[in-house]
Formats: structure tokens, C-alpha cells, sequence
């Protein structure tokens, strides 16, 4: 996915970008630490879903996303081993702008993106663990949290306040 931004671009992920990924997740989600396998091995099962925020030469943001199973989000920290091959949901499963980044638009016009990639694939939903407080982000694009009793081992995995959303088509 490719976004063209006033200041900056969303652009294509590479593993040459992985250190810059890693390097963002460790400011980002400091409470959310993940092995840089975990996003290795998403950028390697499925590279367009995959994308980095950058301007000027550095990169500020990156988004790690993938078809996947409807209401099965992934623990944190685990590889998947494999896509499906008939995918529910088209998921969201890491996304970050460094703080000195946010507010420009940038997350906004790529989760725009996202939707319109997981309609392009005609996949009926898109979904997400919400974290950091970000439900009322989301929110805006449509999305909805769903609350299921087993969800919640999954969701502990990240913390107590991590919510599963879903924007239904
Ligand atoms: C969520 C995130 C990627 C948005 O990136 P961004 O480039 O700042 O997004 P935009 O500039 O398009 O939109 C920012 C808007 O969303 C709001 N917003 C962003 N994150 C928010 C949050 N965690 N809680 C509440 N509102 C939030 C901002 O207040 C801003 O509102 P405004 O347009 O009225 O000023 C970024 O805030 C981020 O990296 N947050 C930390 C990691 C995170 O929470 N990721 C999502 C986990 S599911």
C-alpha cells in the first residue's frame, strides 16, 4: 500500500526497514514488546499489507496488517505460521506513528487505505485489538467494539483495558 501524504509517504515495507521498525515499536509500544520475528515473519507472509511512514529519508511510522480469522485475533508476541486461505477479516495488527508525527493526518489517511485494501480484497470486515486509548480513533472510521467471552484470554495478552474492534462492511 502507497499513500502519498502533503509531508511524507506511506510506502511499501522492505526488511532493509525492519531496524526502523523495530527502532519506532520500542518508543511506541513500549508496554506491548514484540520480537522482531513477530514482524519479520508478517512482512514476509504478507508484504502489501505492510507499509512504513517516512519523510525526509526517516521513517516515523510504520503498519504491520494481513487477512486473518474474524474474532481470533492473534496473542501478542506469536507467529502465525501461515495466512488462511479463507480469510474472515482483513486484520490490523500493529500500528504506530512516533509521537513527534502525530496529528498531521498521517494515521488517518492510512487507515483509509487499509479499508480500501480490505474491500479491493472483498473481505467482509476489518478488525483489531485497540490499544493505548485508542477506541475513540477507531471509532472514527467506523469501527465497533465487539465484547465475546472468548476473546478475552487473547485480549490479556496485551492488558486489561485491550478491546476488540471490527468496521463491518
Ligand atoms: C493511532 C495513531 C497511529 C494515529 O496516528 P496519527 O498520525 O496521529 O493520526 P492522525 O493525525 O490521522 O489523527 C490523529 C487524531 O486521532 C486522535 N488520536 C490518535 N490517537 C489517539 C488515541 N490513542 N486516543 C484518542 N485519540 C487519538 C488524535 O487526537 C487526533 O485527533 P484530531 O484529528 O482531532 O487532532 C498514533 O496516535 C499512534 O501511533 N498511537 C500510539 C500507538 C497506537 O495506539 N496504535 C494503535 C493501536 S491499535
Amino acid at each position: 500500500m502507497r499513500v502519498e501524504l502533503e509531508r511524507g509517504v506511506w510506502r511499501p515495507m522492505t526488511q532493509a526497514d525492519l531496524a526502523a521498525v523495530a527502532s519506532v515499536a520500542n518508543k511506541v509500544h513500549i508496554s506491548y514488546p514484540e520480537d522482531d520475528a513477530v514482524q519479520a515473519e508478517r512482512l514476509a507472509l504478507y508484504p502489501e499489507g505492510c507499509a512504513v511512514l517516512e519523510h525526509e529519508g526517516a521513517v516515523s511510522g510504520y503498519a504491520i496488517t494481513h487477512p486473518w480469522r474474524c474474532a481470533e485475533p492473534p496473542a501478542l508476541n506469536v507467529m502465525l505460521g501461515t495466512l488462511p486461505e479463507r480469510p474472515t477479516t482483513y486484520y490490523i495488527h500493529d500500528f504506530a506513528v512516533l509521537p513527534e508525527t502525530r496529528g498531521s493526518g498521517a494515521g488517518s489517511a492510512f487507515a483509509n487505505a487499509v479499508i480500501a485494501h480490505a474491500r479491493s480484497r472483498a473481505l467482509p470486515n476489518v478488525s483489531l485489538v485497540a490499544v493505548n486509548k485508542s477506541i475513540p480513533f477507531w471509532s472514527r472510521f467506523g469501527f465497533e467494539v465487539v465484547s465475546e467471552p472468548s476473546l478475552h484470554a487473547r485480549l490479556l495478552t496485551y492488558d486489561a483495558d485491550a478491546r476488540y474492534m471490527v468496521r463491518r462492511f
